[in-house]
């Protein structure tokens, strides 16, 4: 074995939402979710394991990084292949410059693959799913593409991915709104457990977030556009809720986040099919048919600079690249 391997995952948006665990350290969450993985922007990681080294090296687009999850997680990784060499793991993040949409669900994704194939082990991507989850809960999802579930499951075993069967005649798009943020945000790992320890509402969110979750598998079986957004944009509204309404209170929105809202929702009324979702930040995705994207696109024009408009549709699970 030649000890390296390289792997490009997807980063992918959830429709129905993660947002709070029941193990933290298994990474277990409270409740099923579904994403799309997108197939604009992505993660190269390349894994060389030395017998030399006395730690794991790890660079971020070509940028030397201390980073205590991920060498957390390469002892996790060590410890399933029993393969017991440090290594060293490039990355490069690619994400249209700015655009503060790099996310660990490719990171981790693209990891899992890359490390346990240098370590000349061949995982399935079930195994895969299970391994990326340790790392961070979206990356799950990750090793698939297109529509993909997340199944809560109740231990390591049973708390992975899988991808979604669909037979929709739409042609799927997702506009990435790109807005500018100032003041630091709160991440997702310390923004969700804040919410799990002191929201009034999250028992609310569990038991609604299992029914969005079969409400959505059912639009997408029945080719319902309208119920599928409308799912989805609900799920998304009621999650920053409970930011709303946790001790100490916090939100992802920026002006601008509530105007691209304000925009879709207007678009709606026009009848223009289109819906959004908001993750840990303040971007808007608007979700969409092909067919309508340039309408949508010439509304979005008139608020935001082209260049923050990044349209992307499905994209793939994880694979290896030739070294
Ligand atoms: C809002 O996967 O980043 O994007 O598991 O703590 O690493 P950790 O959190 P992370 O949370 C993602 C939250 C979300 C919703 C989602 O992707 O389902």
């Amino acid at each position: 074995a030649d000890l390296q391997a390289t792997a490009r995952a997807h980063t992918n948006i959830a429709l129905i939402k993660y947002w709070g665990k029941k193990d933290k350290n298994l990474i277990l969450p409270m409740n099923g979710s579904i994403s799309l993985t997108l197939d604009k922007f992505y993660t190269d990681t390349t894994v060389e394991y030395s017998p030399s080294l006395k730690k794991d090296h790890f660079f971020l687009n070509g940028q030397n990084k201390n980073d205590q999850k991920l060498a957390k997680f390469m002892d996790i990784v060590r410890q399933k292949t029993g393969f017991n060499s440090y290594a060293s793991i490039n990355s490069i993040n690619h994400v249209p410059t700015a655009a503060g949409l790099a996310s660990s669900a490719s990171a981790y994704a693209a990891l899992s693959l890359a490390a346990t194939t240098a370590a000349n082990k061949h995982y399935t991507k079930t195994e895969l799913s299970r391994l990326a989850r340790r790392g961070s809960g979206s990356a799950t999802r990750s090793i698939f593409g297109g529509f993909v579930e997340w199944i809560e499951g109740q231990d390591d075993e049973s708390s992975y991915a899988k991808p979604l069967r669909v037979n929709t005649d739409w042609d799927i798009r997702m506009i990435a709104i790109v807005v500018d943020s100032k003041p630091k945000k709160v991440s997702s790992r310390s923004g969700m457990q804040t919410v799990v320890a002191t929201s009034p509402f999250y028992k609310g969110w569990v038991s609604t977030a299992n029914k969005d979750l079969n409400d959505i598998k059912e639009a997408l079986s029945k080719n319902d556009f309208q119920s599928f957004g409308q799912i989805a944009e609900n799920n998304s509204l009621k999650m920053h809720a409970l930011n709303l309404s946790a001790t100490p209170h916090f939100n992802y929105f920026e002006p601008e986040s509530l105007i691209a809202m304000r925009v879709v929702e207007n678009l709606r009324e026009k009848k223009v099919n289109c819906y959004y979702t908001m993750d840990a930040g303040p971007n808007v995705k608007v979700i969409c048919k092909n067919n309508d994207l340039n309408v949508i696109l010439d509304e979005l024009c008139h608020y935001f600079p082209s260049d923050h408009l990044l349209v992307a549709a499905p994209g793939p699970g994880v694979k290896l690249l030739d070294n």
